[in-house]
């Protein structure tokens, strides 16, 4: 028996050492953790317990037969962060450059399954050389099953993806189908075809980092979410920003108790919009300052930070944050910050977790390139997301709210719950000036100006829709938190459904 017991923990030691020290110390070097080394900081000390720790490649070509690491280049099980439960993959680059065969796919899914059935959300940690050369089209179908499941799975389990490393071809699209996909500059990088294609295909010249690192996706293409200097920070934030993560549409929201007095008064949001229309001011400080002890935590923030979205809790339970910022083109919609606010809109109504959305938006963005982009249809997405999104929905106009952009910002009319504005709030159809030179097309400067004190007086302010029961209360900016959380606890059980439909057609 005691011989029994001593293989079996031979075998595993020598399945935790993956590729060898040799290429665990190649890892290192590169300032890279290996798959488990990350695994262990991810997830609660002792939690971690893995299957397939035996799988073997079912490979015969090119001599693989006599090749074969147990594992097969992906650690998976199940752990907890911070207690709760949670589903992992993590790619082990030291085997076979953590590139996918049949049975590392087999693995992966094994574990997204099991994540379905039970209700938890499913972390995957990213280095991967892509598909398994030797293995060829059974490698592709491997990818392609773990891409059904990423679908299936989305909207019931929270999906997020560490990109730790390589992420190039195909491979990039199960990342892509997950909810989140956080990255670790200057040591991962996702392309769909790499430098060397882009110069025989195009003749640009371009190197990994700026085609696909972590900098060019969190703030060109928006393809990332976040991005963190080095493997540590990446994983310790994972489990801040798991804690705001309902572990799945069946499950409530996580609570964590917070001293934060629910109706705590903060005074200087009554001096926070300055006396020009014309000057910024930082949205985030409102955010911070509403949130349970300034504690946000933000989406792309790099990617059109013309719009904020990010997770706070108010009295201990999660809200998703959506926020126009004058400081970045004075708050405009564009086609980029629409994109991502609708995406985040949708994710907050797929896991019940209630929108506060703060409005300052000066309408959308004219110009040529963006009409000719599809700002109408990328508009129209989150239009659609906030129109369609069935959870608590309270919004605050502080500043401006003018045009399509006040429709689309949660207002009233797309079934917003709360409709709260500051009595600094200006809704119209457009700014005065912009207005009168239009009514008053031809007119001498002088007349314009005194038109436009008038337009100013009658529509600058949050009375004409408030007269109209577009706007529930105009509230004192001090007394913005409570509000909301008066608001969020009476909305709690607010039940509300779309009719029946196999799926919407939102404007992709
Ligand atoms: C099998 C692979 C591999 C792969 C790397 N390795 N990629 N083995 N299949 N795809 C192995 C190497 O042979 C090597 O083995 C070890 O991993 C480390 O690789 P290195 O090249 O030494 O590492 P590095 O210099 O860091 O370069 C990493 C790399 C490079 C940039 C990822 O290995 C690379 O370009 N690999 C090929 C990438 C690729 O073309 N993949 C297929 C893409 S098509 P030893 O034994 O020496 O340690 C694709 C389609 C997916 O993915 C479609 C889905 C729908």
């Amino acid at each position: 028996m005691a011989t029994t017991l001593e293989a079996l923990e031979a075998r595993r030691e020598q399945a935790r050492l993956g590729g060898g020290e040799k290429r665990i110390a190649a890892q290192h070097a590169k300032g890279r953790l290996t798959a488990r080394e990350r695994l262990s900081v991810l997830l609660d000390p002792g939690s971690f317990e893995e299957y397939d720790m035996f799988v073997e490649h079912n490979c015969t070509d090119f001599g693989m037969e006599a090749t074969k690491f147990p594992g097969d280049g992906v650690v998976t099980g199940s752990g907890t962060i911070n207690g709760r439960l949670v589903y992992v993959f993590a790619q082990d680059f030291t085997v076979f450059g953590g590139s996918l065969s049949e049975r590392h796919a087999q693995k992966i899914c094994k574990i997204m399954d099991m994540a379905m059935k039970v209700g938890a959300p499913v972390i995957g940690l990213n280095d991967s050389g892509g598909a398994r050369i030797q293995e060829g089209v059974a490698s592709l179908g491997g990818y392609a099953e773990v891409f059904q499941r990423n679908v299936l799975a989305s909207g019931v389990v929270p999906q997020l993806s560490l990109i730790m490393g390589p992420c190039a071809g195909g491979a990039v699209y199960s990342p892509a189908m997950t909810d989140f996909i956080f990255m670790v500059k200057d040591s991962s990088y996702m392309f769909v075809t790499g430098p060397d294609v882009v110069k025989t295909v195009t003749n640009e010249v371009v190197t990994q980092e700026e085609l696909g690192g972590a900098v060019t996706h969190t703030t060109r293409s928006g393809v990332a979410d976040v991005a963190f200097e080095n493997d540590i920070d990446a994983l310790l934030a994972t489990r801040d920003f798991f804690d705001f993560l309902p572990l799945s549409n069946r499950h409530d929201l996580p609570e964590r108790p917070s001293s934060d007095p629910w109706d705590r008064q903060e005074d200087s949001l009554d001096t926070l919009i300055p006396d020009s229309a014309a000057r910024p001011y930082d949205m985030h400080e409102l955010i911070r300052k509403v949130v349970d002890d300034g504690d946000f935590f933000e989406i792309q923030p790099a990617h059109a930070a013309n719009i904020i979205t990010g997770f706070g809790r108010v009295e201990g339970r999660t809200v998703g944050v959506i926020a126009n910022q004058p400081m970045v083109l004075a708050g405009v919609l564009d086609i980029k910050s629409s994109k991502k606010a609708g995406r985040f809109v949708r994710f907050c109504d797929a896991f019940d977790i209630p929108i506060v959305t703060f409005v300052d938006v000066p309408g959308f963005l004219p110009g040529v390139a963006q009409e000719h982009d599809g700002i109408i249809k990328n508009g129209a997405k989150l239009l659609f997301a906030y129109a369609e999104a069935t959870v608590p929905k309270i919004t605050v106009i502080t500043r401006k709210a003018y045009g399509g952009a006040y429709d689309v910002m949660a207002s009233k009319h797309l079934r917003g719950d709360l409709n709260y504005a500051w009595p600094t709030a200006e809704i119209a159809v457009m700014g005065a000036k912009g207005a009168v030179e239009i009514i008053f097309r031809g007119k001498t400067p002088e007349e314009i100006a005194e038109r436009t004190a008038e337009y100013e007086a009658r529509f600058a302010n949050p009375f004409v829709a408030a007269s109209k029961g577009f706007i529930d209360e105009v509230i004192m900016p001090h007394s913005t938190r409570r509000r909301i959380a008066l608001g969020l606890r009476k909305l709690r059980d607010k039940q509300l459904e779309n009719p029946w439909k196999k799926h919407d057609n939102i404007p992709l």
